[in-house]
């Protein structure tokens, strides 16, 4: 495995793999980065990692300075997992001068998580965008955990033409349903078995519309109320439409219920497709 740190570097070595499929993270990996690489290997001669902590998506009082970083740790995983190049800039390689052209996804920034994080998407399509083409992928992988992420990611790639195949991969859980996350990593022992009700109460609401639920408010409303029986903050719970996040006529076919919600220091994301 190569282990990349600039751009020309990067661009040199990839001179060779035209067809490449990029996997871009922001380090401290975790089963749900692997299986997003064992989903690329096979697809490509060549897959490229990306481990780059994107200050541009982070909010002034968001965990920006105490993400984990496990660089060592990281590359044993990317090496184990069979990548053959990690490209890890550090923050000039990225920002070598203020990033004053920045993509606005303006159809999806302002609700949910583009609510609770302003500016958060804005970095998430301008950092990836910038990979993109410092990468030049043939496909690219992301979690279905994000999935405001990705759906930014596949309207980005549409309507800027991008060359570039979006692949989006089921969410890896914890055998208790706990999306695997980085963040994960914040948790006490004791928020830890709390965590896994997130989950639950999705499931619960996605039995509930299958059963016939149509009042999606009430829905909305008693798992959030639940979470805050729970010691949780809440963020939003929300029954929405899979293909744009809108809010859905009673009845919709094809929805998403997605959440969002504090517990101590973590602040967790989650869905289920309806
Ligand atoms: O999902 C993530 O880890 C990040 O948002 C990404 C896509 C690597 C961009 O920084």
């Amino acid at each position: 495995m190569d282990v990349i740190h600039s751009v020309a570097a990067l661009r040199e070595r990839l001179k060779r793999e035209p067809n490449n499929v990029f996997v871009p993270t922001m380090g401290n990996l975790h089963d749900g980065h692997i299986e997003l690489i064992n989903i690329a290997k096979p697809r490509a001669a060549c897959t490229v990692v990306s481990i780059f902590v994107n200050r541009l998506q982070f909010g002034p009082r968001e965990d920006y300075d105490r993400y984990p970083r496990t660089l060592e740790a990281d590359c044993a995983k990317l090496l184990n997992a069979g990548v053959d190049v990690a490209f890890v800039p550090d923050e000039r390689e990225i920002y070598p001068e203020p990033q004053n052209y920045l993509v606005d996804p303006s159809d999806l920034q302002d609700i949910l998580d583009g609510a609770v994080r302003p500016g958060h998407f804005r970095g998430v399509a301008t950092v990836v965008l910038k990979l993109f083409n410092m990468v030049a992928p043939r496909a690219a992988i992301f979690g279905k955990k994000d999935y405001q992420q990705c759906l930014m990611l596949a309207n980005m790639v549409r309507q800027l033409a991008l060359p570039i195949d979006l692949i989006l991969a089921e969410t890896v859980r914890a055998p208790d349903g706990l999306a695997l996350s980085s963040r994960n990593a914040y948790l006490t022992p004791e928020e830890r078995s709390e965590a896994p009700r997130l989950y639950q109460l999705l499931k619960k609401a996605r039995t509930d519309i299958l059963g016939g639920a149509l009042d999606y408010q009430r829905i909305e409303l008693d798992a959030m109320a639940t979470l805050a029986r729970q010691g949780w903050k809440p963020d939003y719970v929300a029954v929405r439409r899979a293909n744009d996040l809108q809010a859905p006529e009673p009845g919709a076919p094809r929805l998403v219920v997605l959440a969002a919600a504090r517990l101590g220091k973590a602040r967790l994301i989650d869905n289920i497709e309806v």
